[in-house]
């Protein structure tokens, strides 16, 4: 359903937003009533999307602790509180170990992985205070398995599902819930350079998925009808990683 109120009365960040998956989430939280504030690097991009779905634009890098506090700060101003976060912005580097160079590896996890810890502690308190929340923190197939040619992306994506357990066992008491999406593989504009003729045979139903595929999941997620899912993963991938 892309229209119900699944979300209402619900303030929601979504980080890289502007395009891709984190849209697509943009759109459905929207259609189920959602406040919805999506965040990005890219801000061109990120303000036309956000002027078509309805939904409010912030720039952020969400490798940047002083942003993360401003972004946080400027929608509880507005808006009084924050009920979801969807750590969904990210970056694929496509490299074997030994030709890994140390910068790569540097920005991917800063990224992928600071990013996303920078997040969760950032709007921990908010949550907190009001005894609500959830946190939604897309990792990938890559967070499940070692996917060979990608050392830097497996090690944040491992690293997500990770801090998304700890955090779970650390926030659950206080009404908050925190857990990890695991997408296959998506028709975003992340994969249009990717090999997938060969990846697609490993994929039981046969085809990539579209984003809002992943969104229908991470609605499930944010709203209160996963009220007692917390510090698990959830996969999305068409049955790849089996
Ligand atoms: N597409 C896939 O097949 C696939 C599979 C598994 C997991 N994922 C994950 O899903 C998430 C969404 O990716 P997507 O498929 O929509 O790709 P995408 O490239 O279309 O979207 C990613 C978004 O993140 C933004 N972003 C990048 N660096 C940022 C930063 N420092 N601060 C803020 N925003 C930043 C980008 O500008 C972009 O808008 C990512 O975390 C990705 O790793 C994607």
């Amino acid at each position: 359903m892309t229209s119900g109120d699944r979300l209402a009365g619900k303030v929601a960040l979504i980080t890289g937003g502007a395009r891709g998956q984190g849209a697509a989430e943009a759109k459905l939280f929207g259609g189920h009533g959602a406040t919805v504030v999506i965040t990005d690097v890219l801000t061109e991009e990120g303000e036309r999307t956000a002027g078509e779905l309805g939904c409010e634009f912030l720039p952020h890098d969400v490798a940047s602790e002083q942003q993360w506090k401003e972004v946080v700060a400027e929608i509880t101003d507005r808006h009084g509180k924050l009920d979801v976060l969807v750590n969904n912005a990210g970056i694929l580097h496509a490299a074997r170990l030994v030709n890994t160079r140390t910068e790569d590896w540097d920005r991917v996890i800063a990224i992928n992985q600071t990013g996303v810890f920078l997040g969760m502690r950032t709007v921990a308190p908010v949550m907190v205070e009001r005894g609500s929340g959830s946190i939604v923190n897309i990792s990938s197939v890559a967070g499940l398995e070692g996917v060979f040619g990608s050392m830097a992306y497996t090690a944040s994506k491992f690293a997500v599902r990770g801090m998304t357990k700890v955090a779970a066992k650390e926030l659950g008491p206080a009404g908050v819930r925190v857990n990890s999406v695991h997408p296959g593989l998506i028709d975003t504009d992340m994969t249009t350079d990717f090999p997938k003729e060969q990846m697609l045979k490993t994929v039981p139903i046969g085809r990539e998925a579209d984003a809002s595929e992943v969104a229908n999941l991470v609605l499930f997620l944010a709203s209160d009808e996963a009220g007692y899912c917390t510090g698990q993963e959830f996969v999305v991938d068409g049955g790849m990683h089996g």
